[in-house]
């Protein structure tokens, strides 16, 4: 079966709405489909200081949203990223085959740094897409399903696999991106011409799925949005509208023109408050699945043990061979 991998990183409680429809709702979709591995990308989380306490939590978390949100860890590895030694090793590999100006071109590293000054960014915010890369590349997937804002990283994998292989020899697949056309990009709910985000977006900007329900509907009712009455699909004169019927679809099932039908000669009030009924609708099983998940820290570290055997029996085979074409001797 062909594969697919992706990840997702523990740095907040909870996921929020963008990273359900961009990434995880299709993660759940392709298992059916594909060998599929998925994982919580700690290493990365400590590219900006992380409480240690914290993290441990979050990734428990993450982990639990991921079964909330239907991947079965059954069919699918579902494992930590820290318990891959390999994909640290192989982006050491990646790192010597990238060029400085090359890395520096990374806009996240670019909006990252922006925040605190480059001189205060840690060398690992620098590295962290060749450690991505060493991530995706170990699995030799066919697809990555990512929201859009990863393109570019993904870019990057590309690169360096077509690189490696023509150094030395093909070892890796050259994967492609798989961001789905409707959700790729799920804006902020005040200020909707910004993503929605864990480290920029202002708690009422944001849906997080672990949230009271109480709380979504209340942020949905007061987003952000447009001048005029009209609810119409439009990207340009009407973001907040728009990104609203963007959720409203991906959530109901229901086509955005049949959207716009429904709400003809009606005003914003009527199409948020449904919009808030229908997000409460899915947050709250959601939210009941993952508290439960989260009482058997067991059950969940077993999760993570099968899906660590399974991913390193992969990524292990590939370090061996990237090892043995760059030339390293091999331990006798
Ligand atoms: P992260 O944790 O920032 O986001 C997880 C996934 O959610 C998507 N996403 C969005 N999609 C639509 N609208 C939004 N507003 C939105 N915000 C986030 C992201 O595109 C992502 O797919 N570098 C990755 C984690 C990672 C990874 C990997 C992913 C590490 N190694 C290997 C794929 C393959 C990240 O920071 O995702």
């Amino acid at each position: 079966r062909p594969r697919v991998l992706s990840g997702i990183q523990p740095t907040s409680d909870t996921i929020h709405l963008g990273n359900y429809l961009g990434a995880v709702r299709q993660w759940a979709q392709l298992q059916d489909e594909f060998e599929a591995f998925f994982f919580v990308a700690d290493q990365h989380a400590i590219t900006v200081e992380q409480e240690p306490k914290k993290l441990r939590e979050r990734t428990y978390r993450a982990v639990a949203q991921l079964l909330a949100a239907g991947v079965d860890p059954e069919r699918s590895a579902v494992f930590v990223q820290s318990h891959v030694p390999a994909s640290a090793q192989l982006g050491w590999v990646l790192e010597c085959l990238t060029g400085f100006g090359e890395a520096r071109r990374m806009t996240q590293f670019k909006d990252k740094a922006a925040k605190g000054g480059e001189g205060a960014a840690s060398v690992g915010l620098f590295t962290y897409p060749m450690l991505m890369a060493a991530d995706i590349l170990l699995y030799r997937p066919h697809f990555v399903p990512v929201g859009e804002d990863q393109r570019q990283h993904l870019e990057l994998t590309r690169d360096l696999a077509q690189r490696f292989n023509s150094r030395y020899k093909k070892t890796f697949r050259v994967p492609e991106p798989h961001i789905p056309a409707a959700t790729a990009k799920i804006m902020d709910l005040q200020d909707p011409t910004k993503k929605m985000s864990k480290s920029s977006s202002s708690p009422a900007g944001l849906i997080d799925v672990l949230d009271e329900p109480g709380v979504t509907a209340k942020k949905i009712r007061s987003a952000v949005t447009d001048s005029g009455a009209e609810v119409r699909f439009d990207e340009e004169e009407k973001p907040g509208v728009s990104n609203l019927l963007t959720i409203y679809s991906a959530l109901s099932g229901t086509s955005i023109p049949d959207l716009e039908a429904q709400y003809a000669g009606r005003g914003y009030g009527d199409f948020k408050k449904d919009l808030a009924e229908v997000a409460v609708e899915f947050v709250t099983p959601f939210r009941s699945r993952t508290l439960e998940l989260l009482d058997d820290r067991d059950q969940l570290d077993k999760v993570l043990a099968l899906g660590a055997e399974r991913a390193n029996a992969v990524a292990n085979a590939t370090l061996r061979d990237v090892y043995e074409r760059v030339g390293f001797v091999a331990p006798s």
